[in-house]
Parts: structure tokens; C-alpha cells; sequence
């Protein structure tokens, strides 16, 4: 940051904020300043994006983020939070232009899980690939870019950092502003590209591999959450099953059991639903996962014997399994959903959206439950389609395009990094505030090392500007 305030006098840096949150809160640098250091360098038509950018930012602040804009920024988008590395460039009018991933299927499948150092490796290998992909498809160039939009957080930091160097990298050779996203603002925002008529405040459940998130989003950037997971996420529940009923794990586990699930009878295992005395939203899959270990074991199903080998009584069995644990998993999000959505409504009563979002999301009869709960509730269910439901470099262009029109964004960084310069990278970082009555003891013993969460960060701006 320290070489950065010497590129520009008064920055501010959504990817920065947080080390310098304990001396001086910075304040949302103008665009105007970047606006003028960075169009001489530009070609023309650069020039012309800037300036529209720069009088949507004005209109902006006048009257609210709940705006849509018809605006000619083209943001690229970074995604390498976990084990997807992903690139996007989405114009500020909501076109996606282009839209690249490489999972890291075999490896999933080796490890039965994600390894941090081989996912790190992987992204390497494959980030300069990807990026180039997404701006051949979109046919243009970096030099064509508005802005660079990249996941700082939450995720696995060995990962994180391959996608942040990534973009420094383009946003410092080519003078680009650059955002850094929060990885779950991002799987809620890009509702919003779906659904033009999606406005603020709205409720959304983001679930996914490592997160199970009920948030009342009131703004952007401003997010309550009204529950969280006390342990697992629905999407970990879902790997570990489809590990240990040795199914094909090289899309992941999730679309595994969902299709295994059809098969079965959902109702021949007993599960019992997770955390039915507790009056919140709150959720928990460790113990479902540990059920459906044991249900496994019972049955002595034999995982080392592939789904696709077993005898057919035995692919039975694990169909019966699998769709008795769906129905169990997803009653559980359709309990915590109806309270809370009571909850949000008490807070907000002009609510009339739920999103649901995160890989999880992409899963129909999780979609078609959730349907019923927004319907018995006369709310509308907002689903982006399923690959922007799991991870995408779209989401992350999306959220950077909206971030950008408020000007939440970082200046271009220095052609050389300072020796000491750290990158911000925030591998534990919540997206709301808790919600008093939502609050988990179990939870709040987990809290070393956690970043302030990006609500509290942009209040925090706020306050500074104000
Ligand atoms: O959002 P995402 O792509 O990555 C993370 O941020 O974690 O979510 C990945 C999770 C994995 O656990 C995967 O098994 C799950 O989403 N998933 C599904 C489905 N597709 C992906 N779970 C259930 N049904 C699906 N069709
Ligand atoms: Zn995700």
C-alpha cells in the first residue's frame, strides 16, 4: 500500500482497507483522480469508457446502488478461491462476453477433497491459459479492459494469491483499476445480473462447498447474516457422501449424488434433520455426514468399489442412501429458510426476493424445494443458472462492475512491487454482521483469525467520507 500512495496521494482500497483499518480509515478515493492519471495513457476509446464510467459513478452516489446501469465498462474477472480457476470479461451493461473455467476434476477425484498446495500448483499452471481464453472469446485484448476484478477472500490463501497476482499483474502493465471481490458477495450479486428487476434489500442463501450463509442483503456491501454453519457446509456434507459411496467424484460430489438420488427411495433411511431444537437459522451437516458414514458402514458398502462395479442390490442400497440423505439435507435448509425469511421480513418488510446461490444452488430438487418454501411465503426464488451458481469468473466481473460505479476499487498497482509488500489476502473473511438473535455460541469460539467482515469494512468508509 505504502508504494501505491505514492502512485496516487489519496487512495482507498477495497483491497487494502483492512491494514489500514487500524491507523487511519481510508476513505473511497473519487474517481476522478484515477480517471485523470490513467486516460493519457489509454487508446481512445479508453478514454470514452472512462468518462462513462466516471458520470455513472456521480449518478451513483445521487441516487442509491440499486440503479441499473447501460454503461460500456468491460471488467475482467479472476476466480481461484478454491479448486476452479476461472476468468470471465462482462461488460457493464450485464453482456457476458466471455466465460472460461478449469476444474480441477482429476484431482478431486485422486484426493477425494482439495489439496491446497496441488490446487495451488494447478491454478498456476493453468491461470495465464484461462485469462487469455476468456479475452480471445471476448475479442479483445487487456488493453480493452475497464477494470480487473479478482477474489481476495474468503478461500484457501495459497489459491487466493495465484488469481490476486494474476491481476496485479495485467492491472499494473496495462494502468487498471483493480477490485477486489469477496467470493460469497459474489455468488449473491450475480443474481442481479439474472434478474434485472432483482433490487436491494433482498435475502439470499449461499451454499457451497465451505459455506452455508442465510444474509439479509440490504445494500451493496452491507449484509446481515441472520445464519451461518457451526460446523460443515451442506456441499461438504454432499463430497463426503459421494466419497464414501464411491461414486464418480470428477464433477464433483454434489451433481453425484443428485443424480444417483433419482434412483432412490428418499425415504428408506432414517436420518434424523439437524438442529430442530434450535429456534434460529443456523445449521450444522457434521453429524449428517457422520449418519451417513454410519448408514454406509451398516449396509457394508465397500467404497473402494466403484458405484459403476458394484452388484445391483448393492447400487441400490447406496441410491436408497444418497436420495434419504438429499431429502434430509435440504429439509434442513428449507427449515432454516422459512425462519429466516420470518426473520428478514420483521427487519425489511419490503423484501421480495430470496436468492439462492453457491455451487449447491445448481442442484434441481434443491431448486424446487426452495421454490415451495419462497412460494408458501409469497416471495420470488431467484436462481442464477447452474454455471453461475458454482464457481465462475463471471460473478466476479459482476461484482467488480458494481463495486467499480461506487468507486470501491484500488488504483492501478506499480510496475514493481516493493520488496516488502504483502498481498491482501483474506483466506477468513465473514460477509455480514451477525445478527443478534442469530447468534451461535458454538460459533463465535471459532473466531481467531478472522477478518472484520466486509460490511463493518465498508461502514467503516463510509463513516470516513461522511
Ligand atoms: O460454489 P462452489 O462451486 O465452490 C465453493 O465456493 O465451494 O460450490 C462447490 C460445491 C461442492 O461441494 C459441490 O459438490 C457442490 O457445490 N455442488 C452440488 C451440485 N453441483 C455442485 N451440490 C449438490 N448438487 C449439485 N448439482
Ligand atoms: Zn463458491
Amino acid at each position: 500500500m505504502a508504494s501505491l500512495g505514492l502512485t496516487l496521494s489519496c487512495t482507498i482500497s477495497r483491497l487494502n482497507l483492512m491494514s489500514e483499518l487500524s491507523h487511519n480509515l481510508p476513505t473511497i478515493r473519487v474517481f476522478k483522480a484515477l480517471s485523470s492519471k490513467l486516460t493519457p495513457q489509454k487508446p481512445l476509446h479508453h478514454h470514452r469508457l472512462f468518462k462513462s464510467s466516471f458520470s455513472t459513478l456521480n449518478c451513483s452516489k445521487t441516487l442509491g446502488s440499486n440503479l441499473v446501469f447501460n454503461d460500456n465498462l468491460v471488467v475482467l474477472g479472476i476466480e481461484t478461491s478454491c479448486d476452479d480457476t476461472a476468468a470471465a470479461v462482462v461488460r457493464g451493461d450485464g453482456e457476458i462476453l466471455s466465460q472460461v473455467v478449469s476444474s480441477q476434476a482429476d484431482l478431486l477425484a485422486r484426493y477425494g477433497g482439495v489439496a491446497p498446495k496441488m490446487a495451488e500448483e494447478a491454478h498456476s499452471q493453468v491461470i495465464d491459459q484461462v485469462v487469455q481464453d476468456a479475452l480471445d472469446k471476448a475479442n479483445l485484448t487487456e488493453a480493452d479492459l475497464s477494470a480487473v476484478a479478482v477474489t481476495i477472500g474468503p478461500g484457501l490463501s495459497l489459491c487466493l494469491r495465484v488469481g490476486v497476482q494474476k491481476a496485479r499483474k495485467i492491472a499494473a502493465t496495462y494502468q487498471l483499476p483493480i477490485v477486489g471481490v469477496h467470493h460469497m458477495e459474489a455468488h449473491a450479486l450475480v443474481a442481479r445480473l439474472c434478474d434485472r428487476d432483482l433490487q436491494f434489500p433482498f435475502m439470499a442463501l449461499l451454499i457451497s462447498g465451505g459455506h452455508n450463509l442465510l444474509v439479509l442483503a440490504r445494500d451493496l456491501g452491507h449484509y446481515l447474516q441472520l445464519g451461518t454453519t457451526i460446523d460443515d457446509a451442506i456441499g461438504e456434507a454432499y463430497d463426503k457422501s459421494a466419497k464414501w459411496l464411491g461414486l464418480d467424484l470428477r464433477r464433483s460430489g454434489g451433481p453425484a449424488i443428485e443424480e444417483l438420488a433419482r434412483q432412490g427411495d428418499a425415504q428408506s433411511v432414517k436420518f434424523s434433520v439437524p438442529m430442530k431444537q434450535h429456534k434460529d437459522c443456523n445449521f450444522s451437516y457434521a453429524g449428517l455426514k457422520t449418519q451417513v458414514k454410519l448408514a454406509i458402514e451398516s449396509k457394508n458398502i465397500d467404497a473402494g468399489i466403484p458405484f459403476s462395479s458394484a452388484s445391483i442390490e448393492d447400487q441400490r442400497v447406496r441410491a436408497d442412501i444418497a436420495a434419504s440423505f438429499q431429502r434430509v439435507a435440504v429439509l434442513h435448509l428449507e427449515e432454516k429458510c422459512e425462519r429466516a425469511i420470518q426473520w428478514a421480513l420483521e427487519i425489511e418488510p419490503s423484501i421480495k426476493h430470496l436468492v439462492v446461490s453457491g455451487g449447491v444452488a445448481s442442484n434441481q430438487y434443491v431448486r424446487a424445494r426452495l421454490h415451495e418454501v419462497v412460494a408458501r411465503n409469497s416471495l420470488q426464488l431467484v436462481c442464477p443458472p447452474p454455471s453461475l451458481c458454482t464457481d465462475n469468473g463471471v460473478m466476479i466481473a459482476w461484482t467488480g462492475i458494481e463495486n467499480f460505479r461506487l468507486g470501491r476499487f484500488d488504483p492501478p498497482p506499480p510496475a514493481i512491487e516493493p520488496e516488502d509488500f504483502q498481498l491482501d489476502l483474506r483466506p477468513r473473511w465473514p460477509l455480514g454482521e451477525e445478527y443478534e438473535r442469530g447468534r451461535s455460541i458454538a460459533r463465535s469460539m471459532r473466531t481467531a483469525r478472522i477478518h472484520p467482515s466486509l460490511t463493518a469494512l465498508t461502514q467503516a468508509s463510509q463513516c470516513q467520507k461522511s
